[in-house]
């Protein structure tokens, strides 16, 4: 007998559908199994105002206009933006984000911390009139994680940006609320939970599936590579026991990240794993591994909308457990390839056609 399972339709609360050409790429991909996404503004230049954030959601509704997927996913998909935060943005910008009634969320990348992160917050408690407008709004601010200076091992960024960052953030700001971006570590999970449900956090596929052996064991994987990077097994283990244990604070965001094949297969190899197309099934394979996969649902469908007070998706999605071969690569960016995370490996479960 085969086992399917039947969810509410998901939605990707941090996603990087990126720009131009790639997005005739990653906007179907993504699409095809998620209604609301979250869309990074990590862009070259980056999205700093409403002005650009409309611009841009209205590049990737025409990516969608011109993809050749179904009508009905079409009609449900709805790219959410999302403001980036720098040392010059205003309380003025943010009633301008409000306003559009398409901007979501601010995003706060700490200087150097990741992908086109070069325009980040150099000093984050001098951004008090921008914290304040977000309170006074309920516009939540998308935290990464990570402290960026030269001198803290890469293993320890998280925690290091718990204890001296993102504490002062949430005691300065009581109110303000804050998603904690792709959480890697226990200390980040168990952090979360001590906080008021104002304070919630996503996890990626990888970071549930994975640890850091997958990345360095028997020669460097660059596929496996994204920031925050994998951690040990201790931490896998914690990020899925928070996943799985049905509390609303934890939620899917994939940080699906596409770069070309040649700049993640290289010597300086570029960070983030690519996902949107075999997500779902990936969640599946982690919450089946706990057994766990009557959670599955909430942590997809159900707490994300609860946490940016949107109401849940009215369709539904099925997956199958059945073998499925994830693809070598895909076109991207008119001459090169992407290489999804697992390029060419057999995953357990696929969405249902
Ligand atoms: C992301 C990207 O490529 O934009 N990379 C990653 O490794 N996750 C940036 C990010 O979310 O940190
Ligand atoms: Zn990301």
């Amino acid at each position: 007998m085969t086992t399917t399972l039947t969810i509410i339709q998901p939605d990707d609360w941090h996603i990087h559908l990126r720009d131009g050409a790639a997005l005739a790429t990653t906007v179907p991909h993504a699409a095809t199994s998620f209604n609301r996404v979250i869309c990074m503004p990590n862009l070259t230049p980056p999205v700093k105002t409403a002005a650009q954030a409309i611009s841009y959601r209205e590049r990737i509704m025409q990516a969608l206009a011109d993809s050749d997927i179904d009508k009905a996913r079409k009609a449900a998909f709805d790219p959410r933006m999302v403001l980036y935060l720098t040392d010059h943005t205003t309380a003025s910008d943010i009633d301008d984000a409000v306003a559009t009634g398409i901007i979501s969320a601010v995003k706060l990348y700490p200087a150097g911390a990741t992908t086109n992160s070069a325009d980040g917050v150099t000093d984050i408690l001098a951004r008090a009139e921008v914290f304040d407008a977000m309170q006074k709004h309920g516009l939540p601010l998308l935290v990464h994680g990570e402290i960026t200076r030269e001198s803290i091992d890469i293993f320890d960024r998280e925690k290091r940006f718990l204890d001296e960052v993102l504490q002062k953030i949430i005691s300065t700001f009581a109110e303000l609320r804050i998603v904690m971006e792709h959480i890697t570590t226990a200390d980040a999970a168990d952090f979360c939970l001590a906080q008021g449900n104002h304070i919630a956090a996503t996890i990626t596929p990888q970071h549930l599936l994975f640890n850091r052996n997958h990345l360095l064991v028997g020669g460097v994987k660059p596929h496996y590579y994204c920031l925050p990077i994998l951690k040990r097994a201790v931490h896998q283990k914690r990020l899925l026991e928070v996943a799985t244990s049905g509390n609303p604070k934890f939620f899917l965001g994939t940080d699906s990240a596409p770069h070309a094949t040649s700049t993640k297969e290289a010597a300086c190899g570029c960070a983030g794993c690519y996902t949107a197309t075999h997500a779902l099934p990936l969640y599946a394979a982690a919450f089946e591994s706990v057994d766990a996969l009557d959670k599955l649902e909430n942590f997809a469908s159900v707490y994300g909308a609860k946490f940016y007070g949107l109401p849940t998706n009215t369709s539904t999605i099925t997956l199958i457990k059945k073998p499925q071969t994830i693809a070598a690569s895909y076109p991207y960016l008119e001459t090169q390839t992407l290489t999804p995370l697992l390029a060419g490996e057999t995953i357990a479960w696929q969405v249902a056609q």
